[in-house]
């Protein structure tokens, strides 16, 4: 029987933005406070239909310090994405990334169709890192998601690796590839019932991109009992 893929995506890292494009007459960004969820819900139902995002999943990010990044272009909510700091679960991969301080986990980023090609990414990534204080970025791109890939790496972001999630049996096996394909390793951890435990840890670490590691955690993989699992479920949205 052979390994059945799950989920595989690039980790790109941008240490300066490049190519930003200037905000246009009648564009404004900035860091978005509740009071703007229903202009990212707006974005979020444009791109991803009426199911894609919830208030809640929006709001509890809010709540747990995520930061939301929002354009308008004259008033009109036109597209957004979101940071996290330190350490952040991301669900498909069923790993934990860990960052240094000054990095930033740059996610769910959406731009409303009708926005899109003219540029809105980079100028809230730009906001983004001015705001935050950021001096590297970490996105988690799906292999297959080619317009994401063309449009981080047009501001800066470089591929540093890929990993592919497959799973056999009980078995869930994380293979991680470097910038040009070449292996780097295979983790191997075994699938629980219910829900499933972040299975890696991939830390960060500023010196470059030779530096972003993975590697198994054990406290990871045995969480303690009755401990916050307070991002499993976001990376589900
Ligand atoms: C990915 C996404 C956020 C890009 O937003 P955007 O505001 O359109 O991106 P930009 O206009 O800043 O793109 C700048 C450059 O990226 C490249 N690019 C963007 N979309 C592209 C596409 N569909 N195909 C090829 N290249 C693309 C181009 O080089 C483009 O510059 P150009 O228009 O001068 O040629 C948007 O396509 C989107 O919302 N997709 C759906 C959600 C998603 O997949 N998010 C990413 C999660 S990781």
């Amino acid at each position: 029987m052979s390994l059945v893929t799950r989920f595989s995506a690039v980790f790109c890292v941008a240490q300066q933005l490049e190519r930003v494009r200037p905000l246009a007459p009648g564009e404004t960004v900035g860091r978005a406070t509740r009071a703007d969820v229903p202009a990212l819900l707006e974005v979020a139902r444009r791109a991803h239909g009426s199911g894609g995002r919830s208030r809640e999943t929006l709001e509890q990010r809010l709540d747990r310090g995520l930061t939301a990044h929002l354009l308008r272009q004259n008033g009109t909510p036109a597209a957004y994405l979101w940071v996290g700091r330190g350490s952040y679960s991301i669900f498909p991969l069923r790993l934990r990334l860990v960052l240094p301080p000054g990095a930033g986990y740059v996610f769910d980023e959406t731009t409303d169709p009708a926005f899109r090609r003219q540029g809105m990414l980079g100028k809230l990534l730009a906001s983004a890192w001015q705001t935050e204080g950021l001096d590297l970025g970490v996105a988690c791109i799906a292999t297959s998601n080619v317009a994401s890939l063309a449009a981080n790496g047009r501001v800066g972001f470089r591929p540093d690796c890929t990993v592919a999630l497959s799973r056999w049996l009980v078995w869930r096996v994380h293979s991680v590839r470097g910038p040009h394909g070449a292996s780097v390793g295979r983790f191997h951890s075994l699938v629980r019932p219910g829900h499933n435990p972040v299975a890696l840890q991939c830390a960060v670490h500023r010196d470059g991109l030779r530096d972003f590691r993975l590697a198994h955690d054990a406290e990871v993989l045995r969480p303690r009992p009755g401990a916050p699992d307070w991002d499993a479920g976001m990376d589900r949205q």
